[in-house]
């Protein structure tokens, strides 16, 4: 059976002190009321080290929001996947719409971190999602089986079964703009479709395909109520311990 995830992101917020005030303050709040599905905060690199032994494994996962397409050497700044994972980091945020856009990350480059992050037994959270245009276009389908089949589908299926999907639409990141819930239905079946289609209908059953985009407490029940969305991967709301946890409770 697949899982109900909630994973914070919280990108390039909070330094040490406030990250793992963050930690703490969340891990109080759930461990005097636990959560109904899986949580997982993606932080900073360094983080990772002071957070993953502050929190109860039993409660929150934590993980990284990106790792490098090479093993190790001359790649000054670069944080391999074996690095995060020797932090005690379970997981891995790859190809966020920003990496994508800003960091000019391709699907070939992706690939290979999807790679890196399974050798090291991390969980990739696996995001795709379009842009603004290509929805007005009609293209939304289109993009998301090219950002799928161009980084995962070479995997075997049993390294696809341990992948996390995110499905972002890029207009409705940090914009308040949220994907109605029957669009988020919508192209998440269709996603769990095109798996059913290269891996067998089991794998696509099994796999999370979690929302993310303004995903907030007022608007979690409604999204992840849809058959196909099996959580969220929240942004801004992730900062704040009472309204990631108001997120979680979506799940009660
Ligand atoms: P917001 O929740 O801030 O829109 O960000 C979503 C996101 O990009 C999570 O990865």
């Amino acid at each position: 059976m697949r899982k109900n995830i909630v994973a914070g992101n919280w990108k390039m917020n909070k330094n040490l002190q406030e990250g793992i005030a963050l930690a703490k303050e969340l891990n109080e709040i759930l461990a005097a009321d636990k959560p109904n599905c899986d949580v997982v905060i993606c932080t900073p690199f360094i983080h990772l080290a002071s957070v993953t032994p502050l929190v109860d494994a039993n409660l929150i996962g934590v993980g990284a929001e990106n790792c490098a397409d090479k093993v190790s050497g001359a790649y000054t700044g670069e944080v391999s996947a074996e690095m995060v994972a020797s932090t005690g980091a379970k997981y891995v945020i790859l190809g966020h719409s920003e990496r994508r856009a800003y960091y000019h990350e391709t699907p070939e480059i992706l690939k290979e971190k999807v790679k890196l992050a399974l050798a090291n037994g991390l969980t990739p959270i696996f995001c795709i999602g379009e842009v603004l245009e290509e929805r007005e276009a009609g293209k939304q389908n289109e993009v998301v089986y090219a950002q799928l089949a161009g980084s995962l589908y070479d995997l075997s299926a049993e390294d696809f079964s341990k992948i996390i999907l995110a499905y972002e639409p890029v207009w409705a990141i940090g914009t308040g703009k949220t994907a109605t819930a029957e669009q988020a239905q919508e192209i998440h079946a269709y996603i769990r479709s095109t798996i059913a289609d290269k891996y067998g209908k089991e794998v696509a059953e099994n796999t999370s395909i979690l929302y993310g985009g303004s995903c907030k407490p007022s608007n979690a029940k409604e999204l992840f109520a849809n058959k196909d969305v099996d959580g969220g991967l929240i942004g801004g709301a992730a900062l704040k311990a009472a309204d990631f946890k108001g997120i979680i409770d979506a799940f009660k």
